[in-house]
């Protein structure tokens, strides 16, 4: 053999394998533009999330999960979230043990469940619970967040380096663990960076390091993106930014004006910097998408007695300038305004996946409108393991009657994944509409559909108070299908040019049937006010029924 032979065949292999990963990257899931919607393609195709989020301690013990794995699927979820902690994976430091992780794999497989994995690296709702007692106990080299009195509190400080390159360090293994072992499979579609970040009970870490930087200049790597991104920033960001003189320069107080709301901004962008280098150094091993999620705020909390530093709606285009490693920032929404919190976060540049939610028969309606209304990626109720079958500590519930009653997530889910298809290509191109009412007060909706709009009224069968939503996805000029979560009566009109009244030409019934949705009544009688209006009926979804509506307009 020659001298160049030996010299090229290295090369070759070096140049192939590189090749190679570079192809296997592409096939990995991830987040596309396709037309007006950023979606999760897997294995090539949009994939529609419809989860569950386990309980926090489920996922820690395989043989538990044994039982729960069949449940879920008999759910219809084909997600399931769930956490993997760094205390699990690396008990002593620097020695490594995947075995929980592998076996969780496992089973999501033999049930034919993707997952997502919750990182509970440093963080779990503000506290460190999950991190190795390695890390816990040794308060000199990993410090912990500072009261302004000078007591520590149970929660690692994001201005230290040695906890984020520990953290880094644990989940960068995590992430090369996954490409060695679900590289080819993607079992795991996504992965969420810590969990519910922020400190409480005051608005600001108080340490040295944290005291020094909140004195210091803010980064201009802040103050460029606010005046680059002014026009597309939140709101309220720009607000409170403006009404402190919309300065370039200075310290936070200077920047953005001597309130608590700075005090949490200061905190969110320590913490987007710290997540970016533990998301980045996980890409780096095995690029999959990532989040993280927030704490929302109730009314009337202030910074401190909500998360403050999370990646809320006033701070996610500091989370974005300061963590471009994320492919989005996600609500865990508990409360009943849905629609504006998922609003919120359904922002160009940033899709909206809920990974955690209420379950039971709120989630019904807020998953129709999520996906319909919001082009979400993914909904996830949490405590899903729970199906009224945990003893209530287990289920973290203290009032046996806030169990959630979660056949309804099951009978939206067959439904949902039946309609997938269809949903996955009109977030593509339009032509899908969701109205969500959500209390007492709201009586009445109305979207547009097309060319018509649907006047939507809770029928009188209906007690009122619950939620209630309807989906109509565009199958034909003058057609809809119309999935619906509670009684209600549709009449439609329309405002465009052309004969002034609408006419109902056909209501169908239809229900899946192997994969194709099929006809059976036509109910053009007293089911529908013989045709001039679409009932829709509370049990729809457990029957799995939805409805085709022909319109035609006349004088
Ligand atoms: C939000 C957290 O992110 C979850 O881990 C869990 O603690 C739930 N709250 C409980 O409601």
């Amino acid at each position: 053999m020659n001298k160049q032979v030996l010299l090229t065949i290295p090369i070759v292999a070096a140049l192939s394998a590189f090749a190679g990963a570079q192809s296997r990257d592409a096939d990995l899931p991830h987040l596309e533009k396709r037309g007006l919607a950023t979606q999760l393609i897997v294995d090539s195709k949009p994939f529609l999330v419809l989860g569950g989020e386990l309980h926090n301690s489920s996922s820690s013990s395989p043989e538990y999960m044994k039982t729960v794995w069949p449940q879920l699927a008999a759910m219809q979820l084909n997600t399931v979230l769930l956490p993997v902690a760094w205390e699990t994976i690396e008990p002593e430091e620097g020695k490594f043990d995947f075995s929980c992780v592998d076996q969780l794999l496992e089973g999501a497989r033999e049930n034919n469940l993707r997952l997502v994995f919750l990182w509970f690296g440093a963080w779990k709702n503000t506290y460190s619970s999950y991190v190795p007692e390695w890390v816990k106990k040794d308060t000199e080299r990993f410090p912990r967040v500072q009261m302004s009195d000078g007591r520590s509190t149970e929660r690692l400080s994001p201005f230290s380096k040695a906890v984020r390159d520990a953290d880094a360090g644990a989940f960068a293994k995590l992430m090369g663990h996954m490409r060695s072992v679900d590289g080819e499979r993607h079992t795991v579609l996504m992965v969420q960076v810590e969990n519910e970040v922020g400190v409480i009970p005051e608005s600001r870490d108080h340490s040295a390091a944290a005291n020094l930087a909140f004195t210091s200049p803010v980064p201009a790597s802040v103050t460029s993106f606010l005046q680059k991104h002014r026009a597309d920033l939140d709101p309220e960001l720009r607000a409170t930014w403006e009404a402190a003189g919309g300065k370039i320069t200075g310290a936070w107080q200077d920047v953005f004006g001597k309130s608590p709301l700075t005090n949490d901004l200061f905190m969110a962008w320590q913490y987007a910097i710290y997540i970016q280098q533990v998301a980045a150094a996980g890409k780096a091993q095995y690029p999959l998408p990532m989040f993280a999620n927030a704490a929302l705020i109730r009314p009337n909390y202030e910074p401190g007695q909500y998360n403050s530093g999370g990646p809320l709606p006033h701070s996610i285009d500091l989370w974005h300038a300061g963590a471009p490693s994320l492919d989005f920032l996600s609500p865990d929404i508990y409360f009943n305004e849905f629609a504006l919190w998922a609003g919120r976060y359904a922002r160009p540049g940033n899709p909206l996946f809920i990974p955690e939610t209420q379950g039971g028969a709120t989630a019904a309606s807020n998953a129709l409108y999520a996906f319909g209304q919001l082009s979400a990626i993914g909904f996830s109720p949490f405590g899903i393991d729970d199906q009224g079958n945990l003893p209530l500590d287990l289920a973290g519930i203290t009032n046996p009657s806030e169990r959630p009653d979660n056949s309804a997530v099951k009978n939206v889910y067959i439904v949902l994944s039946r309609l997938a298809p269809l949903i996955l290509e009109k977030q593509k191109t339009g032509g899908m509409t969701a109205a969500l009412m959500e209390g007492e007060a709201q009586r009445s909706a109305r979207l547009y559909a097309g060319d018509y709009i649907a006047n939507i009224t809770r029928a009188g069968r209906s007690s009122g108070g619950e939620r209630l939503a309807a989906m109509f996805i565009q199958s034909g000029p003058n057609e809809f299908l119309v999935a619906g979560s509670g009684d209600a009566q549709i009449t439609f009109s329309s405002d465009r040019p052309g004969p002034p009244i609408v006419g109902i030409e056909s209501i169908d019934e239809m229900f899946n049937q192997n994969g194709a949705w099929v006809r059976r009544r036509r109910m053009n009688g007293d089911e529908n006010s013989q045709g001039q209006a679409l009932q829709l009926y509370a049990n729809d979804l457990a029957l799995g029924r939805i409805y085709k509506v022909r319109l035609y307009r006349y004088r």
